[in-house]
């Protein structure tokens, strides 16, 4: 969602916000804005907002633009609709003052009703706004109490950066709730919301915790808490380099994301295998042989793609540990009132490690006492952060919004998990063999998989013109049918619903007919004849069927076979064809596939 861009030092800083912009287009956004210092305290604060892309934006920009000290802004819109006047930055009446925010001011409302009675004028119907007004008006003599002043009144959450006309050598930032990183540079200094805006200049970065606010300057900067006392921040080194968040011969990031699974799975596997003791080390784990066996139940949470790599990885925990251990997204389990159980390891599961319900439900059971491990891709994250403890997924930066080799890294991490968390409990040094010999055939068996990218492209032109798709699996396959349908909904925008083949005739048969196509997962393990049996009543009513399977299908009109593994690893690689069918569906329909409408890669609000 929203995005932050701020440079202060001494080149031309317009364009350098622009590419920042470009770099976080990702996210999602509807629109953009960008408020340069002009040089010299009386002529102001300039501003250039657009509706749209960054390139609407840039279109815009006027070739005497110029200024070395600027923030920028990509607007996710949730108060007041997508319009040149609601993108950010808001600058006050005499431009003085511009600010760029990130999250929700859950009071804005109540402000905004104080400011306009004492005779404020707004001209947005934004949130962001109230703040604006409120450090414009604030008495304090520097730009940082004036802000600490403005946050005073608010109530939600944020991740500002503030410009002051009357502060030309300084930019203001604070976070609560809402990642603000700063980049360090030689003699200049960067701040975002995402280091994907910054990797390219700089890979020294700090993160600011909640309830921070920092000073930069082009030589300095400083860090402190909303009240005022100094903090101690030390720069570390982003392992991301420049080059991974390039499209690097690919047509769109999610054909590249599909085809770096192997790299991927390779890096989530490396140095963590303890052949010795045919287990697993996960430095980060904090967990104890002791604390371990205590564990009666898993609870893993997660929203879309994350959940459905959680229900896959509750699945593999009860086989390979004996835990009982289930999935639930986190934005239904926040909001239920759940039972906080002692003896329950929670686990929060995030590509962005960002998402607003996963990093709520999580704050909420440490509040409650519960110990809460993360499964998280983006090192230092909001939600890794708030863990006690986790595993990094180690999958890269992802950039297109839908998820692929995240999905897939995260699913092998649980696979890790499970292992460990078995051989500490009741699981065989033979049956840990197994898997470990399983987990180190996954880069292989993916880079098979994907060289059949030209045949499910064939198969996909035939499914371009489907109206809606049934996806089914039983048991370890219902998880992958649910992700499957969910990828190819989110890029093609075929209806698709997915449902436990072992439910299909309590409903879905009512809808079998030849229009509607159904995919089916059909491993070779112990439910391979009762899935034999759901694809005979399709058939038997003339429905259409696409097989992921590990031999043909002889019920099926088409089948994509791919190398079976171990049983409780299949699910890892079963949908892998299926992100490519979603692809070149897509592409086939022409759509946006890395921005597919109306979704963000990153949910920061509720
Ligand atoms: C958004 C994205 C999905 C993603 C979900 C959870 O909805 O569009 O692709 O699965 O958020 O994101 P996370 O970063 O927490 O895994």
């Amino acid at each position: 969602m929203c995005g932050i861009v701020g440079y202060i030092g001494k080149r031309d800083v317009a364009p350098l916000l622009l590419e920042g912009l470009q770099r976080l287009e990702y996210r999602g956004y509807d629109s953009a804005g960008i408020a340069i210092h002009a040089g010299g305290k009386a002529t102001g604060l300039k501003m250039v907002k657009a509706k749209g892309r960054v390139r609407d934006l840039e279109a815009k920009v006027p070739a005497r633009f110029k200024g070395t000290t600027g923030i920028a802004h990509t607007r996710w819109a949730t108060h007041g609709a997508p319009s040149d006047e609601n993108a950010h930055p808001h600058m006050s009446g005499d431009d003085k003052v511009a600010v760029v925010h990130n999250g929700i001011i859950d009071n804005a409302s109540d402000l905004r009703a104080k400011l306009s009675a004492d005779g404020v004028e707004f001209l947005s119907e934004t949130d962001t706004e109230v703040l604006t007004h409120l450090v414009a008006r604030a008495q304090a003599d520097t730009l940082e109490e004036k802000v600490r002043e403005a946050l005073r009144h608010v109530e939600g959450t944020y991740g500002i950066a503030v410009l002051h006309a009357d502060f030309d050598d300084r930019i203001v930032v604070a976070r609560n709730g809402s990642p603000v990183v700063l980049g360090i540079g030689e003699k200049e200094m960067f701040v975002a919301s995402d280091v994907a805006a910054l990797v390219s200049h700089t890979r020294q970065v700090v993160t600011l915790d909640d309830g921070e606010m920092a000073t930069i300057k082009a030589d300095d900067y400083r860090t402190y808490t909303t009240e005022g006392s100094r903090t101690t921040a030390s720069p570390t080194t982003v392992e991301w380099e420049a080059e991974s968040y390039d499209m690097g011969g690919h047509d769109t990031y999610m054909h590249k994301e599909i085809f770096e699974q192997p790299d991927a799975v390779d890096r989530v596997l490396r140095g963590r295998i303890d052949d010795r003791f045919s287990t697993v080390h996960l430095g980060g784990l904090n967990l104890d042989a002791h604390d371990a066996r205590r564990v009666r139940r898993v609870k893993i949470l997660g929203c879309g793609t994350s959940y459905h790599a959680g229900m896959i990885g509750a699945q593999m925990i009860e086989e390979l540990a004996r835990i009982p251990a289930d999935a639930e997204p986190a934005s239904e389990f926040r909001y239920r009132n759940p039972v906080v159980d002692p003896d329950t390891l929670y686990i929060a599961v995030s590509q962005s490690g960002e998402t607003y319900d996963v990093l709520a439900a999580v704050q909420e059971l440490k509040r409650k006492g519960a110990r809460v491990l993360g499964v998280v891709n983006v090192v230092g994250s909001a939600i890794a952060r708030e863990a006690d403890a986790g595993v990094y997924v180690h999958a890269g930066p992802e950039v297109c919004v839908v998820s692929t080799k995240c999905f897939t890294n995260t699913t092998v991490a649980f696979g890790l998990l499970a292992l460990h968390l078995g051989r500490i409990r009741d699981l065989s040094v033979s049956d840990g063999k197994r898997i470990i010999a399983g987990l180190r055939k996954l880069p292989g068996q993916i880079s098979e998989i994907l060289k059949q990218e030209d045949e499910i492209k064939k198969i996909a032109k035939g499914y371009a013109e489907a109206r809606s798709m049934l996806f089914i699996g039983r048991v370890r396959g219902y998880p992958v049918a649910r992700e499957a349908s969910l990828k190819l909904k989110e890029v093609s925008y075929i209806h698709a619903e997915a449902y436990p083949a072992s439910e299909l005739k309590h409903g879905p048969l009512a809808l079998i007919e030849p229009a509607l196509p159904t995919v089916a997962i059909v491993p070779d393990d112990d439910l391979l004849e009762k899935n034999r049996a759901a694809l005979e009543e399709i058939k038997a009513r003339s429905g259409k069927i696409l097989a992921v399977a590990h031999q043909e299908q002889e019920k099926a009109d088409q089948t994509i076979v791919v190398p079976k593994n171990e049983d409780e690893l299949d699910p890892i690689l079963m949908g892998i064809p299926l992100q490519l069918l979603a692809y070149h569906t897509a592409l086939a329909l022409g759509r946006d596939i890395d921005k597919p409408r109306n979704l963000a890669k990153s949910v920061t609000v509720e």
